[in-house]
């Protein structure tokens, strides 16, 4: 089962470690969707890490970039589009989002998060004395504004991404109905 035909595109938002990037690679080769990662796109657009760009460029140019491939993604069809953590800290970003199709928030306890990002050091934001602490903020920050532009919400702690993407499909089955009942 794919997207209602009403729906043109699976959009996964959450926190840094969240399982975006995998869950999405492996539920657009179950769809034969194409993926597509707002953070690839940006590193193959500067050639350069995420880390990189933050450090030569600073983040208001990341956050720029982000917001240009959300411009430039608009018009996908049948595409899973996995986003940057930061991507709901721009109001601008919020419609694009939602234009593009379902929005699903992946969450995860904050522990697991943790567990998950401190085995890389290449995130640019957990660059700072007490990463631990520097997550628990953000998320309290941030989980708001996932919640608030998001459809769906699929909790990760504990699953594979295999698992992971059998929720996201099963949620997207249930929440089907209703999208059809809308356009009748
Ligand atoms: C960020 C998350 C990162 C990346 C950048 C900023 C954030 O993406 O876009 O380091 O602000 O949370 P992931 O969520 O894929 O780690």
């Amino acid at each position: 089962m794919h997207l209602p035909h009403s729906v043109r595109n699976l959009v996964l938002v959450g926190f840094m470690g969240s399982g975006k990037s995998s869950v999405g690679r492996e539920i657009a080769r179950r769809w034969a969707f194409r993926f597509v990662d707002t953070d690839a796109t940006i590193r193959q657009r500067y050639k350069k890490s995420i880390l990189d760009i933050f450090t030569a460029f600073g983040e208001p140019v990341f956050r720029d970039e982000e917001n240009r491939a959300l411009q430039d993604l608009q018009n996908s069809l049948q595409f899973v589009i996995a986003t940057g953590g930061g991507i709901v800290l721009q109001p601008r970003n919020l419609p694009l989002l939602r234009a593009l199709g379902v929005v699903l928030w992946l969450t995860a306890s904050e522990e697991i998060i943790w567990e998950r990002v401190s085995r890389n050091q290449n995130r640019p934001l957990l660059q700072t004395e007490n990463p631990r602490l520097t997550i628990s903020n953000l998320m309290a920050a941030r989980s708001p504004l996932y919640g608030a532009v998001a459809d769906l919400t699929v909790d990760t702690s504990g699953l594979t991404h295999q698992q992971v993407a059998d929720r996201v499909v099963e949620a997207i089955r249930v929440w089907s109905p209703d999208r059809h009942e809308d356009h009748y």
